[in-house]
């Protein structure tokens, strides 16, 4: 790679590229350089709304001599097919989450990046972001004591609530687990580490639904996946958690992650965001006897770092091959977080504790002092 900005292409100009396309547009150390669909007008219409020179085919992208990177933001049963093509094209990849939607075919990818001396990274970004860095830094210097368990709650009524395409978040690689799961279950592994194993239950509330937004508004489609379901997770360092994810639920309780350690319970902001109120509640030191109130001590943890968006994740692993050193959210983290959403699905299945059999050695972290806007390379 040569000084100066890394050239980034696009595949994918769907609903999610306006987050990618607003936030890559402004980081210094990137230039987008061109934009590829399927569907060649929209990529044209992302090209103009943010001034890509470039847009078409995704040929068009994959061959473009100055692109390093390429950032993947098709559907996730195109991931591992688009992200291969990314590969045989000599380009690091970027991948929206999941990595893919099965074991074997993502493994092959990352083994193919390897072999090749790319790199692979995977979203969820949201994680690097100043809210879940400086929880993790809050709970490494003992904020909290010894944490023991988590809880998380991501409970709605669907997708399709704002999306005009959602049979693909119904469909294998869909549902409140695989598509929202990353989050949650990516913030769980950067405070506790890699996960050992799972148990879950689930179920759906229908076997179709129905498009509520856009073109397609009554359109009926199949509910492939469970829509609701329940887990507990076992870490590998210690640990437990209990999560839920439901696309059936009238009440919205989403973006609740709890973590509770020996000396206070750290509560974080929504995972799929990029930071917010981090506050700790400290334990109760003396009886309280009724009626006397319980008046509870709640601290304000600081948060560290620029605000942004996604794209952060593709800066990251940008400047880490210029400089050498691992990125973030690597490849590796990506199918952890596969293999453990799989695992989670086998035990709905199944109705017993799923054993996760990939690990990860080391989960990095961004620095506190991580500037996008600033000039690196
Ligand atoms: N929509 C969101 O709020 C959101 C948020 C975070 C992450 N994501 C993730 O981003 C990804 C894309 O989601 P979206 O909501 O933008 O979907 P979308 O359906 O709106 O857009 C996907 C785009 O990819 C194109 N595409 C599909 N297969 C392709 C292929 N093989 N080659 C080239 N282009 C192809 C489609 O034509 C479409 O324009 C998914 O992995 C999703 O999980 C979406």
């Amino acid at each position: 790679m040569a000084n100066g900005p890394v050239g980034v292409g696009i595949i994918g100009a769907g609903n999610i590229s306006d987050q990618y396309l607003k936030h890559l547009t402004k980081f210094p150390d990137l230039r987008v350089l061109a934009i590829g669909d399927l569907l060649e007008d929209r990529a044209k219409a992302q090209a103009d709304a943010y001034d890509v020179p470039h847009a078409g085919g995704i040929d068009l992208v994959l061959e473009h001599p100055d692109i390093d990177i390429v950032v993947n933001i098709t559907i996730p049963a195109a991931h591992v097919e688009v992200s291969e093509a990314i590969i045989d094209n000599g380009k690091h990849v970027w991948s929206e989450k999941p990595i893919g939607v099965d074991r074997e075919s993502s493994l092959g990818l990352l083994e193919k990046a390897d072999a090749a001396g790319l790199r692979v990274g995977v979203a969820p970004d949201t994680v690097l972001g100043p809210g879940v860095q400086t929880a993790k830094r809050a709970i490494a210097r003992g904020d909290i004591g010894r944490p023991l368990f988590a809880q998380t709650s991501f409970q709605w009524q669907g997708p399709e609530l704002f999306h005009p395409n959602p049979g693909f978040l119904y469909a294998r690689g869909g549902g409140p687990l695989l598509d929202m799961g990353p989050y949650y279950v990516s913030a769980l592994i950067h405070f506790f580490g890699p996960v050992a194993s799972v148990a879950a239950l689930g179920l759906k509330a229908t076997e179709s639904r129905r498009v509520l937004t856009g073109p397609q508004t009554g359109d009926e489609f199949p509910v492939e996946i469970p829509s609701t379901v329940s887990v507990l997770m076992e870490f590998e360092e210690g640990g437990q958690a209990q999560s839920l994810y439901s696309f059936d639920s009238p009440l919205f309780r989403h973006g609740v992650v709890e973590i509770t350690g020996t000396e206070g319970t750290l509560v974080i902001p929504d995972p799929n965001t990029f930071g917010g109120s981090i506050r700790i509640t400290r334990p109760l030191l003396e009886a309280v006897v009724p009626p006397a109130p319980i008046v509870q001590e709640v601290v304000d943890v600081p948060q560290e770092g620029v605000m942004v968006g996604r794209g952060l994740g593709v800066l990251d692993m940008a400047r880490s091959i210029r400089e050498n050193r691992p990125h973030v959210a690597t490849g590796r983290f990506g199918y952890h977080v596969l293999d453990t959403l799989l695992s989670i699905e086998e035990s709905v299945e199944s109705h017993a504790f799923t054993p996760v059999t990939s690990t990860i050695d080391d989960v990095g972290a961004l620095a506190a002092d991580f500037d996008p806007f600033a000039a690196t390379l």
